[in-house]
């Protein structure tokens, strides 16, 4: 049959550092060989789970991978010839991107999970030199809005590591609900994973529910498997417990642990900014520390651990005798002041557990965070360079053009998204770090990552729609460091056959599917109700202000 060939060097996304293409084709034959040692033939052949390639020696082998030290991490070196192709690379991360490059460089039916007879598995002979631009090249998913089952977060992570992305931060906790089993305090998952309904109304108009019940959570095994699998992938989880804000799920579990603790809290059925706050007493520090400790432990080696610090609104702080008293103990001056010694004393307990701690921009703007904070600034490029000017890595994650919740178009056609418009030329033309910073500036810019907030993706079909392809654009300006190259939509168009071989429903680049549009009811778009450029202006100015923690959005 032969179909599904794309044939050729040039149609790999994420374009690779450097290409060769020679004469000639090699044939990798299904249950072919990798030779090589362990860790690094391992990651080849799971790079290329279809072909069902077994380890053996080199004589016989197909792919033969080599270590080389001198080459940097994720980095690799991918040789065709008529005799076989030979991959090195230093670390596991680099064989498994080198294995992910010529499973794009076979014919589409690569991407599926079982052979499809009639295949040609040959690649086109020639040499590619790869390592990324970024070390941070991540995906972002809210599994608090909208809880996906355990099932989508693995192939997200299977997706996201043919585009070469390596981290998966988790958003397990919002006002929405708890997304994970805790042994210590069972009512978080008992009580905090629930709601009755969902709001389904849109801004301005009178409110209207589902009344559907929605829930779930991953137990510890599952952040086990989740954690294990994406290893295996080369992407680091990071999870992130969203606090002082966000809390009412926390709170309809322990409201004892509110600033307000006799008022009764539910697991918000409406989206938007609450004033449910937990208190920053040190009873909350040590549940916080205790939960922590759980989700790392269940995780493995967690490298990096968020915890939100965005959209807080300290009223009840200030309206607390007890908060007031506490926060005069410490000698600190406001709210703002108490929110920024809450945040360093989680993150001081993380850094025990050896993570380094992740915040959004406003707890950078309350300061006095550890010099090892990773800031991700979502309200914009300018407090993200205050970021980075004082010496914190910074993970670019601004609204515009990195929040996949916002719709492609500004179109009745389609599905409701946050605001509009967010396109794919969009996302390919970002620089994560700007031309016009300076240097040592540019230089704190660890990576990019993108966005997936759940209010609008109501299951893993419009997962798939938000997030592809959009997320090739961000796969391609985060492996290579800065706006995609010229030729990023050709190749994007050869790469689209790739997600149809997989199955990924994703925004076909003319518009959507029939069957992708909102229709007529509550999924259909509010064409120009919020638009994205008057959301970053709003946004800047608050990053600007004293008072960030309290954002009225
Ligand atoms: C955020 O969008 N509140 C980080």
């Amino acid at each position: 049959m032969g179909f599904g060939i794309i044939g050729g060097m040039d149609h790999l996304l994420p374009r690779p550092r450097l290409t060769e293409t020679g004469a000639g084709s090699a044939e990798i034959a299904p249950g072919s060989v990798v030779s090589g040692p362990a860790p690094l033939a391992d990651a080849v052949r799971l790079a290329l789970p279809v072909l069902g390639l077994r380890p053996g020696d080199a004589a016989t082998a197909a792919v033969r991978v080599a270590e080389d030290p001198g080459l940097g991490p994720e980095a690799y070196a991918l040789t065709i010839a008529g005799d076989g192709v030979r991959i090195t690379a230093a670390d596991p991360a680099g064989a498994f991107y080198a294995g992910q490059t010529l499973r794009q460089l076979l014919p589409a039916e690569a991407f599926r999970s079982a052979l499809v007879p009639g295949t040609s598995w040959t690649v086109p002979c020639g040499r590619v030199e790869d390592a990324p631009g970024f070390s941070w090249r991540g995906a972002h998913l809210d599994v608090a809005r909208t809880f996906l089952p355990k099932r989508e977060v693995l192939r997200m992570i299977d997706l996201m590591a043919a585009h070469k992305l390596n981290r998966l931060h988790l958003h397990l906790a919002d006002d929405q609900g708890w997304r994970v089993e805790s042994r210590a305090f069972p009512l978080l998952h008992e009580v905090g994973s629930h709601r009755p309904r969902t709001i389904t109304s849109h801004r301005g108009e009178e409110p209207a529910f589902d009344d559907v019940p929605h829930g779930g959570h991953y137990t510890l095994a599952d952040l086990t498997e989740i954690a294990a699998y994406a290893r295996a992938r080369a992407v680091t989880v990071v999870p992130e417990i969203d606090v002082p804000g966000h809390a009412s799920a926390v709170l309809a579990a322990y409201p004892a642990l509110a600033a307000r603790p006799r008022e009764r809290y539910e697991v918000l059925d409406r989206w938007g900014i609450s004033p449910a706050i937990l208190s920053p007493l040190p009873a909350t520090v040590d549940f916080l520390t205790t939960v922590f400790a759980e989700i790392s432990d269940a995780l493995g080696d967690v490298p990096y651990f968020h915890i939100g610090g965005d959209e807080c609104v300290l009223d009840d702080w200030a309206a607390s005798a007890e908060i007031s008293a506490y926060q005069a103990s410490l000698g600190l001056e406001s709210v703002g002041d108490l929110h920024a010694w809450f945040l360093r004393r989680l993150a001081d307990a993380l850094a025990g557990r050896g993570s380094r701690t992740v915040v959004w921009d406003e707890a950078f703007v309350s300061g006095g965070l550890r010099p090892d904070t990773i800031v991700m600034p979502w309200r914009g490029e300018h407090v993200g360079r205050r970021a980075a000017a004082a010496g914190h890595d910074v993970v670019a994650t601004p609204v515009f053009p990195m929040y996949f919740d916002y719709a492609e178009a500004a179109s009745p056609e389609e599905p409701a998204g946050l605001g509009d418009a967010i396109t794919v030329a969009d996302v390919a033309a970002f620089a994560p770090a700007p031309p016009a910073w300076l240097e040592e500036e540019r230089a704190r810019v660890v990576g990019v990552q993108f966005q997936l907030w759940s209010e609008h993706i109501p299951d893993g079909r419009a997962l798939d729609y938000r997030a592809w392809p959009r997320g090739c654009a961000a796969a391609e300006i985060a492996w290579t460091g800065g706006p995609a190259a010229e030729d990023f939509l050709r190749r994007l168009d050869a790469h689209l056959a790739r997600l149809d071989a997989f199955g990924v429903e994703y925004r076909p680049l003319s518009g959507p599917r029939p069957w992708q549009r909102g229709g007529a009811g509550w999924r259909r778009h509010r064409p120009g109700d919020v638009a994205v450029q008057d959301v970053m202006r709003h946004l800047h100015e608050l990053s600007q202000s004293a008072d960030s923690t309290r954002p009225s959005m």
